[in-house]
């Protein structure tokens, strides 16, 4: 076993070394490439995938150290080690193409020490298609970690609006420190923790409102390239924008149906019963309060509580507004039924310009895609994927993993598919997204683990 795979380890290192002497469509460049695969086919038939790593130097292709080293097999993990890749996973589908394009990443880039993302984004680039640099299970870690941060988010809002209610002032260095972590994750794996939002819970409205509305705003307020400490900001007062509400009896906030005038008139007040609350909290900025007083100031300034002429906004208060809208119109409430992040995005652009701020709204727009990770989407193939990473650079394709077949079986393993390819009778796109599927209406599919299985 261990010399059939430092055979195959071997051929690519003797392709790469020819790489340095010969152009790539030399025999001695592109034959090893064959073997490999060839030899590589056998395994990839039993297995979905291969993992290759080194690990304290020694180089382990799934589980088995590979002790003879050639000189070809020192380049090869000298230039993995140097570009700073962590792993190589080859997919089953691998193809001659993806190799030579792999051998050829290795040998012209120059960088050193790149991010494992970064590594990848440029294999994409270069045309690698079932080769990647990260395992699945540390793609898994971030989904776990993004999970968790995400559920004590949601603690700490449901221990701010207990406070509240109980006449204590929330604790200001929590949600702080809440709102950091989902930060730092939007920033490490933003799809994953964007993924989230999308999990939307009936009985928890409130709490997840508050969490998602943090989340869209910091992802917002990351394309507007606002400095750390002002996205922090503003994802507190979008964790807290809706504080004041617990001053409210709860019946009215869940009231299905239009609300008396009276009634509307209540439910107004929860800008500025929030605006005081934060001011009885430690670790609050100023700013951080008046985004709270301001979050139904609209963009034509009307809304609530109703600006004097001369009032200036804070610029940022729309971020919220944006985001609050986006999570209000794809959640199920007792008196309307979710939207999609298509149809939301759509109303939403109808009231840009109007209430909402246009330029916001082209922002979330961008930094959801078109399909936000998670949608579920039906493919001219008549199969049901599920949008596991936005567009590589370049491309408007999302990436997608299909969950069921043509038949609506579900598969056992989702598989990644490539909406650019083409379909070489026709030479058309093999499959298009041809819209969204309700997620209702496949209740057993886990999306965050399907986003998390899938993503490549
Ligand atoms: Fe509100
Ligand atoms: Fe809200």
């Amino acid at each position: 076993m261990e010399g059939a795979i430092a055979g195959i380890v071997r051929l690519l290192g003797t392709s790469l070394k020819n790489r340095g002497l010969y152009p790539a469509s030399h025999p001695l460049v592109r034959n090893p490439v064959e073997k490999c695969l060839a030899e590589l086919r056998p395994f990839l038939l039993e297995l979905p995938e291969l993992a290759l790593t080194i690990t304290d130097g020694t180089l382990v292709l799934e589980g088995v150290p590979i002790f003879q080293l050639s000189s070809s097999l020192e380049l090869f993990m000298a230039r993995l080690g140097a570009i700073g890749v962590p792993a190589v996973i080859f997919e089953r589908g691998l193809a001659v193409e993806d190799l030579e394009s792999f051998v050829r990443f290795l040998h012209e880039t120059k960088e050193q020490g790149l991010p494992a993302a970064e590594i990848q984004e440029l294999l994409s680039h270069a045309g690698v298609r079932h080769i990647r640099v990260t395992t699945t299970e540390e793609e898994e870690d971030d989904f776990t970690l993004a999970r968790e941060i995400y559920g004590n988010a949601v603690g700490v809002v449901v221990q701010a609006l207990q406070d509240v209610r109980s006449g204590k002032a929330p604790n200001g260095a929590d949600c702080d420190r809440a709102v950091r972590e989902m930060n730092g994750m939007l920033s490490r794996n933003r799809d994953a923790m964007l993924a989230l939002t999308l999990i939307k819970n009936f009985d928890e409205y409130t709490y997840n409102h508050s969490v998602n509305v943090s989340i869209l705003s910091m992802a917002v307020a990351e394309s507007l390239s606002l400095p750390e400490q002002e996205r922090v900001n503003v994802g507190v007062a979008g964790l807290l924008h809706d504080v004041g509400k617990t001053q409210l009896a709860l019946d009215l906030i869940r009231k299905p149906g239009t609300l008396t005038v009276e009634e509307f008139e209540e439910i107004k007040k929860h800008p500025e019963e929030g605006y005081f609350i934060l001011g009885k909290m430690s670790n609050i900025l100023d700013k951080t309060r008046y985004m709270v007083r301001e979050h139904h100031m609209r963009f034509d300034r009307t809304g609530y509580p109703r600006p004097e002429p001369e009032y200036r906004v804070n610029h940022h208060s729309q971020v919220i507004a944006v985001a609050d809208c986006y999570d209000a119109l794809t959640t199920m409430r007792s008196y309307q039924k979710a939207r999609t992040p298509q149809q939301a995005l759509e109303i939403m652009r109808k009231l840009a310009g109007k209430s909402l701020d246009p330029d916001l709204v082209l922002l979330l727009e961008r930094s959801l895609g078109v399909y936000p990770v998670g949608t579920m989407v039906r493919l001219s193939t008549m199969e049901v994927g599920v949008v596991t990473g936005s567009p590589e650079e370049g491309k408007s394709n999302p990436r997608v993993a299909v969950i069921f077949d043509r038949a609506g079986n579900p598969l056992s393993v989702p598989g990644a598919v490539d909406l650019s390819e083409a379909d070489p009778s026709t030479g058309k796109p093999r499959r298009v997204i041809l819209g969204t599927v309700n997620p209702l209406l496949h209740p057993t599919v886990s999306l965050g683990g399907v986003v998390a299985l899938a993503s490549a």
